[in-house]
């Protein structure tokens, strides 16, 4: 079929039925849903202490300045004007570039599959806290009693405390999923947001009346200016500006696919850039008043019990909740917390492999939802609900996140800018609609800055690993779950992109009418699609 042909019959019914947000506001829930998750909450108050803390607002800033936000307005760009996942947005870039787009889909699917499992256990931690079921030893309670972790090995071993949670959070996922873009992504962002800001900032002024919270803050905040001569500081702040935006993987791709044709988009950017920090700045308050409270009655500096991750959540914050005055409101807020964001941020990641598979074979949305959730639900409760769950997630965590989600980032970045030439168009379809304008500054911030900030965090994070074996683990983890892993995804991407476009899918291009700094496409005006009009949903349900 001639690409005449498939502008004129098939696109604007293929368009409609891919379903949206019914409004901007709904979108910039979402995608702050998004953005924040764990990487805010357990993340980012241990980078900052570690990188300089009060300093660390230097280069965080830069970052967010000169590459997050940038980068994320490259992603709702290209997602915006191309109006399709991943896979096809790149598609419509140029053909040769669809591989990126499922080399996302493949990092996508690998973190959904591990980050249900933490909120799994984040979901069970929440009822332990009630009557703080870790007892005199959160850690030897986690690492035993909870998980049954052994040694470092591969088993089959379940542990039916963690796949009970964990089947439950997938089948949240599954019902969230099927009702579609609006009624289910949209919806759960609109309630659960709200929600988690109200949750955490009341978290946040109970830590803060702990005693000890001020030695928590004086050591989050007392600037190390050494620091920004540093360069691992500067890599620390541009790495964690990427997994905190949702930037880089195909999740801003996917969500402003689903937005009006005619909203602002760099608006709407700075409002989900400068949220998601707010929402990290939040956290580092609260995490660092817990901490300050639990090292002031240990009797030791708050450098010896600050952490992060895992050890942060499921150990440091079990020992607050114990010696805490109303420890089970801090510990039901703090995990309930980490369930939501989660949540929300998980269905962005999931969705960006459902919209794919849609988009692809043209199924309806349930047909993708299942065909997507359930094998992703079954590989996760395989490998994360055994015995060796936490060291192939721990593994599969570093490994995604560095060799995955920055390498695809940079790749893709170099592709689009110098390979493509695509940023001049790209820019001006945001600036259609989009206040302020973007111009030469920022196509020099997409295409130099950023690619070198991200290089820079590649060089740091690749001399780490090759100096020693992250976190000691035996070769043949970091060899499958690590490198293997990362080095598989880009492949089985490009592979993907070689299956053809059912017949009558638009490739040539933005779809008529996307792109309004383009000449239109009569046949387009003509005939509006549904989500031009907010509210329509017309997705939904996948009743197809
Ligand atoms: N942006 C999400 C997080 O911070 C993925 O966890």
């Amino acid at each position: 079929m001639s690409a005449t042909a498939g502008r004129a019959t098939a696109q604007p019914d293929q368009e409609g039925r891919r379903g949206g947000f019914s409004s901007r506001r709904v979108f910039i829930l979402a995608a702050i849903g998004s953005a924040v998750g764990l990487g805010n909450i357990w993340r980012f108050p241990y980078v900052a202490y570690e990188n300089g803390g009060g300093a660390f607002v230097v280069p965080y800033l830069v970052a967010l300045l000169t590459a997050g936000i940038p980068f994320l307005l490259l992603d709702y760009a290209i997602g915006h004007r191309n109006r399709g996942s991943a896979p096809l947005s790149f598609a419509r870039l140029r053909r040769g570039a669809e591989g990126l787009g499922w080399w996302q889909v493949g990092i996508c699917f690998v973190i959904a599959i591990y980050y249900a499992a933490v909120i799994a256990w984040a979901l069970r931690y929440t009822f332990f806290s009630l009557d703080e079921a870790w007892g005199a030893d959160p850690e030897g309670f986690f690492f035993g009693e909870f998980l049954q972790a052994g040694d470092v090995e591969v088993t089959a071993d379940v542990v039916p405390g963690v796949l009970v949670p964990l089947a439950l959070v997938w089948l949240a996922v599954l019902a969230i999923m099927v009702l579609g873009v609006q009624r289910g992504i949209g919806a759960t962002s609109v309630i659960f947001i709200p929600v988690l800001v109200l949750a955490f900032a009341a978290l946040v002024v109970q830590a803060l009346f702990l005693p000890g919270a001020a030695d928590g803050l004086d050591a989050l905040f007392t600037p190390d200016w050494s620091a920004l001569t540093s360069a691992p500081v500067w890599a620390a702040a541009f790495g964690q500006i990427f997994f905190s935006l949702s930037i880089g993987f195909g999740i801003m791709i996917t969500y402003a696919s689903y937005v009006g044709r005619r909203e602002d988009m760099v608006g709407s950017g700075l409002v989900v850039g400068f949220s998601n920090s707010g929402f990290e700045l939040l956290a580092g308050i609260g995490v660092f008043a817990a901490l300050g409270f639990m090292a002031q009655a240990g009797g030791v500096a708050v450098g010896e019990v600050a952490s992060g991750g895992i050890g942060l959540a499921f150990i440091a914050f079990p020992t607050i909740i114990s010696e805490a005055p109303a420890g089970a409101l801090i510990g039901v807020l703090f995990f309930a917390s980490l369930v939501i964001a989660g949540i929300t941020s998980l269905v962005s990641v999931i969705e960006v492999v459902i919209s794919a598979v849609r988009d692809k074979l043209d199924t309806s949305r349930r047909a993708a939802t299942v065909a997507v959730v359930v094998p992703a639900a079954l590989l996760s409760l395989a490998l994360f609900s055994t015995t060796s769950g936490i060291y192939v997630l721990d593994v599969v965590d570093h490994f995604v996140n560095q060799y995955g989600i920055l390498v695809v980032a940079l790749v893709s970045m170099l592709v689009v800018a110098w390979a493509l030439r695509a940023l001049t168009g790209l820019g001006e379809h945001l600036n259609v609609h989009g206040r302020p304008r973007v111009g030469t500054g920022w196509r020099v911030l997409t295409s130099v800055v950023a690619p070198v900030g991200l290089a820079l965090v590649l060089v740091f994070a690749l001399r780490d690993d090759l100096r020693a074996p992250y976190e000691d683990y035996p070769s043949w983890l970091l060899l499958v779950f690590g490198w293997l892993l990362a080095a598989v995804l880009p492949l089985v991407g490009f592979l993907l992109a070689r299956l053809p476009w059912r017949a009558g899918t638009h490739l040539d291009g933005p779809p008529p009418g996307s792109d309004p700094a383009a000449p239109l496409d009569v046949t387009a005006t003509a005939d509006p699609t549904p989500r031009d009009r907010p509210g329509s949903g017309h997705d939904e349900g996948g009743l197809r």
